[in-house]
């Protein structure tokens, strides 16, 4: 099998995980029940999940001169991501997320994350100078919004100028320029992200409002992105490829142990899948089975599944 060449630029964080069955209050402190330390950060997640499923990853990204920084490079390269890209800042610490999990009575979570990025936002124009000459030799390019915007804006135009196809994952949500806008071939929102990119509210509780999904999806699309998915948590995905709409539900049954990741698990896996020939339809659908396994374990990098386990 010949391994697709995906280049990721995006953030590296430590993950400091606190499970808690009680979240506090403003002013109260509340006793935990564990805490586990586990690699992250959005651009980590995406290019290990396709290094997991056989894809040959570049990652481009910045880390602190700290031992955190030092751990996340070893811990990447032992996953067979291509980390000669990755840069160091002198001054700055490397990126961190604290990640709130919240478990009810029967075990399952939900998640709070606040990253402070630390080295990811000092990522600038000098250090992507080498991936932008070599931009051409990739079969796709990932970013996500952990990294400045301009370098993601210039990245993505020396992409586009080579023809290769790029993917933002637009979280966390921050504005997006029109000029990166037109630059992208996929972009992959959550409903919140969606909602913040267009003003549409998709979901009320459990019930999907497809309607107003669909709208959203054109409105993004008009406002220049190429292919517009939306990942949708427990209601599954849906894709606007070449102006034919789909759906795809979640997997059912699954007992949500972390859900950090899942998000990260899907665009990973719809890249490769898409990168591998796989018409975009089919991909939402492997997508969202490798989220679906995500949440069933711990941790962002750790839960990922591998091709194997598919
Ligand atoms: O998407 C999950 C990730 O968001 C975590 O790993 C955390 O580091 C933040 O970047």
């Amino acid at each position: 099998m010949l391994k697709p060449k995906i280049l990721v630029a995006g953030s590296l964080n430590m993950d400091m995980i606190f499970e808690t069955k009680v979240m506090p209050q403003q002013g109260q402190t509340v006793m935990g029940s564990l805490f586990r330390k586990a690699a992250g950060g959005k651009g980590a997640n995406q290019a290990v999940q396709m290094a997991r499923l056989g894809a040959a990853v570049v990652m481009l990204g910045k880390l602190g001169r700290d031992n955190m920084g030092k751990e996340l490079l070893d811990i990447i390269s032992s996953e067979g991501v291509d980390t000669g890209r990755i840069v160091f800042d002198e001054m700055v610490s490397t990126g961190c997320a604290a990640i709130l999990l919240e478990k009810n009575d029967q075990g399952s979570a939900e998640n709070r994350i606040i990253v402070t990025p630390g080295a990811n936002m000092t990522l600038c124009s000098n250090d992507i100078a080498g991936v932008k000459k070599d931009i051409a030799d990739f079969k796709m390019v990932v970013l996500q919004n952990e990294i400045p915007a301009a370098v993601n804006e210039e990245i993505a135009m020396a992409a586009k100028a080579e023809g290769v196809p790029v993917m933002l994952n637009p979280a966390p949500s921050s504005h997006i320029s029109e000029k990166l806008l037109k630059t992208l071939q996929y972009i992959a929102p959550n409903e919140h992200e969606l909602y913040d990119l267009t003003g549409v509210r998709v979901r009320e509780g459990d019930r999907l409002d497809e309607e107003s999904l669909r709208k959203a999806v054109v409105f993004l699309h008009k406002k220049g992105a190429e292919n517009v998915i939306v990942t949708l948590g427990s209601a599954g995905a849906a894709i606007l490829y070449k102006n034919e709409y789909l759906y795809s539900p979640a997997v059912k049954g699954v007992k949500v142990v972390d859900p950090t990741g899942a998000g990260d698990s899907f665009i990973g896996a719809f890249c490769f899948s898409v990168c591998m020939g796989i018409e975009p339809g089919k991909a939402m659908e492997f997508a969202n089975r490798t989220a679906a396994m995500t949440v069933t374990r711990h941790g962002a990098i750790p839960a990922m599944p591998f091709y194997n386990e598919m």
